[in-house]
């Protein structure tokens, strides 16, 4: 069965009180809810996990190398600055891996920092600005491509 971590990054624990007007009004159970289903529709293994700490996410990367799943990333904020981030996450494609960056709102659509991704360069693909949707379209393209 094909496998995939789903990763959210900083301040996505925080979903359903955070500017809802930008990332809408459900919580992060309520993403992990629709991204199991979605999931399960899709006949993907799927884990679902959030942190705000940029060390644990680049553990979760290797550790989704080392156990040949595939990756769903939304990185928040570390999209704009982390290296780190951005050379864990190397490893994944460089794997043979999928990996799919996801955003909930559109960032270049937003303030000027937003609209540099340093992950988008060495992810397979990028979805973003379809609100919680922006997961279900990610898992539709590493089912594609399994
Ligand atoms: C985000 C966009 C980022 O710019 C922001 O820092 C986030 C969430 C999104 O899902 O739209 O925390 O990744």
């Amino acid at each position: 069965m094909t496998r995939a971590l789903v990763l959210n990054g900083p301040n996505l624990g925080r979903l359903g009180s955070r500017e809802p007007e930008v990332y809408g009004s459900a919580d992060h159970d309520d993403l992990v809810a629709a991204v199991s289903r979605w999931a399960d529709e899709l006949g993907i293994d799927v884990e679902v996990r959030q942190t705000d700490d940029e060390s644990q996410l680049v553990g979760w990367l290797h550790e989704a190398v080392d156990a040949r799943a595939h990756v769903v990333l939304n990185p928040a904020a570390f999209t704009h600055y982390s290296y780190a981030l951005r050379d864990a996450a190397a490893q994944v494609t460089h794997a043979g891996l999928t990996l799919v960056e996801v955003h909930i709102s559109n960032p270049y659509a937003r303030e000027e920092f937003r609209h540099r991704s340093v992950i988008g360069p060495i992810a397979t693909g990028t979805v973003a600005g379809f609100g919680v949707d922006s997961y279900r379209l990610a898992l539709q393209a590493v089912a594609a491509r399994a």
